[in-house]
C-alpha cells in the first residue's frame, strides 16, 4: 500500500532547528511506559485539586478509571486560577465576528463570565450530573458556558450548528438534556443561520427540553416560545457574581460528545473530568510548546473534539490567549484567515488539511497580500496531511521558518496522541507523517490476528494501554463501547485506522479501517449516511461511499435503487441531496449519486461496498468471487462514466461545516 522507502526520503525535511536530537523525547517516553502511574501523577500535580487522588489509575478492561478519589474543577483550572495571577489582565479570547464585530476577554473577565454564567444555571435549577446541549454559532458565549457548567457539575454535549433539526433531537433525547442554549442566529458566508428556528423544530421532538436560554447575536425577530424560551441577558440581570465551584470527582463525566461509527446511530463519547484534563493540558504543552506570549488559533467548530480540547481546555487551563472566529474561511475574500492572522499576530496556527487545500487552490498571491511573520508554529489534524499540502503550508504559511505538527488523534482519544512535539523537542519531522507517540501513549500496528507488525508493513492501529484522555464510555451504551472498540483485539483499544510504521518507528496514518468517512476532517459513518438516504420516499436502497476529492479528502457518493413508481431524474438527485442536508445537516452532502438497477452484494445480501468505492475512484474492483450479482458492477461502472461525462456540478461547494 505504502512505499516506505519513498516516505523515508529526507530530502524535504526543513532545515536544522528541526533536527534536534531525539535523547529528551526518548527518555521520557520510555519513563513513561516503565512507570505509567508515576509519570501520569507528575502530569497531574501540575493542575490544582481541591484533593489528591488515591490511585492513579483503576484498569478493569475496557473502563479505566484515572485519578481516583481526586477532586478538581475544570473552571477553576481554565479560568478562577489565571484570574488570581497578573494574567488577570491577559487576554483569554479574542472575538472575530464574520461580520467585522470583535470583542477580547481577559482572563478575569472570562472568569467573571464563567461565574455568572453558572449562577445563572443554577438559578434554572440545573446542577450536577444534568445534561445541558449547546446548539451556538462560534462566539465567546460558548467557551464561557462549557466552562460554567463544569463549575456545578453538569454535563455538556455541543452540538455543532451545522446540524439539522432531527440530529440535534437524536443527541438532545439521548442524553434527555433538560436544557439547550441557543441563539437568536449566527453568520456564515454572510447570510444569518436560523439557529432558533431550528432549535424550536428540534425541541418539538424533545420532550425532555424544559428551557430554553437564547443569547442575542444576530437581533433578528424569531419565533419565540413563552414560558420555555428566555433571553441570556434577562437572566443575567439577576446572576451571582460568584458561584462556588463544585469539587468534581476526577472520573466524573465533564461532557458527551456525539460521533460518527459504523452503525447508524452517532455515538455519545463520554469523557471524564480529571483524566481528560490532565490528557488535555498535558498535551497540549508538549504538542504546541506554549510560552506565555502565544497567541493560538485553532481554527476547528467547538462542536467537534479538536473544538473541546484545543480551543477550551487545553489552551485555557494553561492561560493562553487564543482566537476565535466566527465564520467561514473565504468571506468575505478568500484571505480573511490570513486577515486574522496578521490582526492578532497569530504565533500558533492549527487547522485541517481540507482547508489548507482550498487555499492551495485559490494561489498565493492572497497570501502575498499578508505579513504572516508572527506565525512559529503550524499544525494540522482531522485526516492524513498528504505530502505535498504538508509542503504547501509549509513553504507559504510557514515561511520555511515554523515547524509543522501533524497530529493524530480521535473524538475518543480526548486528546492528541501521535505527534511532533516541541514541547519536549520531539522534533525531526516527515512530511506526511505523524511522527511518534507522546509520552504515556503506547500505540502500535498490527495484522488481523493482533501480533505487533515489523517495520513498513500496513495493520491496524491500537493503543495498548489505557490513558488519561480515554473516553469513560458510550453513553447508555456499553455493549456498543465493548464491541467497537475493544472486541476486535482483546484487551486492545481498536482505532479503526490503518497505519504503517517505519525504520525509524514514525507513524504514517492511512487512513479509516472501517466504515466510516472523513470528508471535509468530519467523521461520517455510511451507516449514517444510508439511513438519511432511505428515509427519503422514493429510495428502495442505498449503498453510500467514496471517492478521493481534491479538497476534501474524501467525498461522498451514492449509489442508490429507487422505488417502482420512479425513475432517475436531476430533479429527484437534487431533491434526495436536499433531504439528506435537512436529516444530517450540509456536511452531509453528497458529490454523486449514482442511480442503478440493483447494488453488488454478497450472496449472504451484504452490500459490497468495497466494490463500489473501487468503481466510483475509477479503479479496479479487486477481487469479487463472493459477488452474487455480476451485472450489478457493469450498471455502477456505466452510471459513474455517464455522470463523469455529464458531471451536474450539484453538491460541489466546500462547506467548511
Ligand atoms: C479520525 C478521528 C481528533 C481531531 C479531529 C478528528 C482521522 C485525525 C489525523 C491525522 C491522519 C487523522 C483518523 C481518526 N485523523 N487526525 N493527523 N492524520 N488521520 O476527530 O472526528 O474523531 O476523527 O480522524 O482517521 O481515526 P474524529
Amino acid at each position: 500500500m505504502t512505499n516506505a522507502k519513498e516516505k523515508d526520503s529526507s530530502s524535504c525535511l526543513p532545515p536544522n532547528i528541526y533536527l534536534r536530537s531525539l535523547k529528551h523525547y526518548t527518555k521520557m517516553y520510555r519513563r513513561s511506559l516503565e512507570e505509567p502511574e508515576a509519570f501520569w501523577a507528575e502530569q497531574a500535580q501540575k493542575l490544582d485539586w481541591f484533593k489528591i487522588w488515591d490511585r492513579v489509575l483503576e484498569w478493569q478492561p475496557p473502563y479505566a478509571k484515572w485519578f481516583v478519589g481526586g477532586k478538581l474543577n475544570v473552571s477553576t483550572q481554565c479560568a478562577d486560577r489565571h484570574a488570581k495571577t497578573w494574567r488577570k489582565s491577559k487576554v483569554a479570547i479574542y472575538w472575530e465576528g464574520e461580520n467585522g464585530e470583535t470583542s477580547v476577554l481577559s482572563y478575569s473577565t472570562l472568569s467573571r463570565d464563567v461565574n455568572r454564567f453558572a449562577s445563572v444555571l443554577k438559578k434554572l435549577g440545573i446542577g450536577k450530573g444534568d445534561k445541558v446541549a449547546f446548539y451556538l454559532p462560534m462566539i465567546p458565549e460558548l467557551p464561557v458556558f462549557m466552562l460554567a457548567c463544569g463549575r456545578i457539575g453538569a454535563v455538556h454535549t455541543v452540538i455543532f450548528s451545522g446540524f439539522s433539526p432531527q440530529a440535534i433531537a437524536d443527541r438532545v433525547n439521548d442524553i434527555q438534556a433538560k436544557l439547550i442554549v441557543t441563539a437568536d442566529g449566527g453568520y456564515r458566508r454572510g447570510k444569518i443561520v436560523k439557529l432558533k428556528e431550528i432549535t424550536n423544530e428540534a425541541v418539538k421532538l424533545c420532550p425532555c427540553v424544559k428551557k430554553v436560554i437564547v443569547i442575542k447575536r444576530t437581533g433578528e425577530v424569531i419565533p419565540w416560545i413563552d414560558g420555555r424560551d428566555i433571553w441570556l441577558s434577562s437572566l443575567l440581570d439577576d446572576a451571582e457574581s460568584f458561584v462556588e465551584p463544585e469539587p468534581m470527582e476526577a472520573t466524573h463525566p465533564l461532557y458527551i460528545l456525539y460521533t460518527s461509527g459504523t452503525t447508524g446511530k452517532p455515538k455519545g463519547v463520554i469523557h471524564s473530568t480529571g483524566g481528560y484534563l490532565v490528557h488535555s493540558h498535558s498535551t497540549y504543552q508538549w504538542v504546541f510548546n506554549i510560552r506565555e506570549e502565544s497567541v493560538f488559533w485553532c481554527t476547528a467548530d467547538v462542536g467537534w473534539v479538536t473544538g473541546h480540547s484545543s480551543i477550551v481546555y487545553g489552551p485555557l487551563s494553561h492561560g493562553a490567549s487564543i482566537v476565535i472566529y466566527e465564520g467561514a474561511a473565504d468571506y468575505p475574500t478568500i484571505d480573511r484567515w490570513w486577515d486574522i492572522v496578521e490582526k492578532y499576530g497569530v504565533t500558533i496556527l492549527y487547522t485541517s488539511p481540507t482547508a489548507l487545500r482550498m487555499f492551495m487552490r485559490s494561489g498565493e498571491e492572497w497570501l502575498a497580500k499578508h505579513n504572516l511573520s508572527s506565525l512559529e508554529l503550524l499544525g494540522s489534524v482531522g485526516e492524513p496531511i498528504n505530502p505535498e499540502t504538508w509542503q504547501w503550508y509549509y513553504k507559504n504559511i510557514g515561511r520555511k521558518m515554523c515547524p509543522i505538527v501533524d497530529t493524530w488523534w480521535q473524538t475518543e482519544t480526548g486528546g492528541i496522541m501521535i505527534s511532533p512535539a516541541p514541547g519536549i523537542e520531539q522534533l525531526p519531522l516527515k512530511p506526511g507523517s505523524a511522527t511518534l507517540p507522546l509520552p504515556g501513549i503506547d500505540a502500535a500496528v498490527v495484522d488481523v490476528n493482533g501480533k505487533e507488525l515489523p517495520p513498513c508493513q500496513t495493520g491496524y492501529l491500537v493503543i495498548k494501554r489505557p490513558w488519561p484522555g480515554m473516553l469513560l464510555g458510550i453513553y447508555g451504551n456499553p455493549k456498543r463501547y465493548q464491541e467497537a472498540y475493544w472486541s476486535r483485539f482483546p484487551g486492545v483499544y481498536y482505532t479503526g485506522d490503518f497505519a504503517m510504521r517505519d525504520n525509524d518507528g514514525y507513524f504514517w496514518l492511512l487512513g479509516r479501517a472501517d466504515e466510516v468517512l472523513k470528508v471535509a476532517g468530519h467523521r461520517l459513518g455510511t451507516a449514517e449516511i444510508e439511513g438519511a438516504v432511505i428515509s427519503h420516499d422514493a429510495v428502495a436502497e442505498v449503498a453510500a461511499t467514496s471517492q478521493p476529492d481534491a479538497i476534501k479528502g474524501q467525498a461522498i457518493v451514492l449509489f442508490v435503487t429507487l422505488k417502482k413508481e420512479n425513475s432517475p431524474s436531476e430533479a429527484l438527485r437534487k431533491d434526495i441531496i436536499r433531504h439528506m442536508r435537512q436529516t444530517i445537516g450540509p456536511v452531509a452532502t453528497p458529490n454523486e449519486i449514482y442511480f442503478v438497477q440493483s447494488l453488488p452484494k454478497t450472496r449472504s445480501g451484504k452490500i459490497m461496498r468495497r466494490v463500489l468505492k473501487a468503481v466510483a475512484s475509477g479503479q479496479s474492483t479487486g477481487d469479487i468471487t463472493t459477488l452474487d450479482n455480476e451485472t450489478s458492477i457493469a450498471e455502477a461502472k456505466y452510471a459513474y462514466q455517464s455522470l463523469k461525462k455529464t458531471k451536474s456540478g450539484l453538491g460541489r461547494e466546500l462547506d467548511q461545516h
